[in-house]
C-alpha cells in the first residue's frame, strides 16, 4: 500500500469536510428556526412589563442580582423568583417595600427603594414575564 498521502486525496478530504460541516451548519440552522417560534412569548410583553424593564434598568438591579443567569452574583438569581414565592406579585412586592432602610448587620442586604405602589406592580409583573420565558429549564432549580 502506497503511504503518499496524494493531491486527489487532501482534496477530496476538503471538499467532504467541507460538505459535511455545511450541511451540519444547514440542519441547525433549520432546526434553531423551528423550535425558537415554540418559545416566543413576546404576546405577554404588555406596556407594564416594559414599565418594569425600565425600572429595573434604572435602578441597576443587574448590579447586585442576576437575570437568567446574565448580571452580577451578588444577590439571588431573580429569573424564577416569581415562582419562589409562590407565583405571587404581592409577595415579590411586599419583599421589595419591606428592606429596612439601614440595611441588615452582618449579611448581604438589599436597599429600600421608595418605590411607589404603581412601580412596584410594573417591577412585579416584569419579574412574572421573565418567569414566564421558555429558557430551555434555566435556571435549574428553584433557588435559582
Ligand atoms: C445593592 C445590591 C442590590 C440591589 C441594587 C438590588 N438588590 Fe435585590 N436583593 C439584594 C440582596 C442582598 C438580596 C437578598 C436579601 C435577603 O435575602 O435578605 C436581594 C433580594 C431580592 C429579592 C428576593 C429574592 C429572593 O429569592 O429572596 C427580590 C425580589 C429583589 N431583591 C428584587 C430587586 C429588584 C427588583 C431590584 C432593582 C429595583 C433589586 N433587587 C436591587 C441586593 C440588591
Amino acid at each position: 500500500m502506497s503511504q503518499t498521502f496524494t493531491k486527489a486525496m487532501a482534496r477530496n478530504v476538503f471538499y467532504g469536510g467541507s460538505l459535511f460541516f455545511i450541511l451540519l451548519f444547514l440542519s441547525l440552522t433549520y432546526d434553531t428556526h423551528s423550535e425558537m417560534p415554540k418559545q416566543d412569548n413576546s404576546a405577554n410583553l404588555t406596556e407594564k412589563v416594559a414599565k418594569g424593564k425600565r425600572l429595573w434598568e434604572e435602578n441597576n438591579c443587574i448590579g447586585c442580582h442576576t437575570l437568567l443567569g446574565e448580571g452580577a452574583y451578588f444577590a439571588p438569581e431573580l429569573g424564577n423568583v416569581y415562582k419562589r414565592f409562590g407565583n405571587s406579585k404581592q409577595a415579590i412586592e411586599a419583599f421589595i417595600s419591606s428592606r429596612p432602610r439601614e440595611g441588615i448587620k452582618g449579611r448581604r442586604s438589599m436597599p429600600q427603594f421608595d418605590f411607589t405602589a404603581e412601580e412596584l406592580d410594573a417591577i412585579s409583573e416584569f419579574l412574572k414575564y421573565v418567569s414566564e420565558i421558555d429558557a430551555s429549564g434555566w435556571p435549574p432549580n428553584i433557588q435559582g
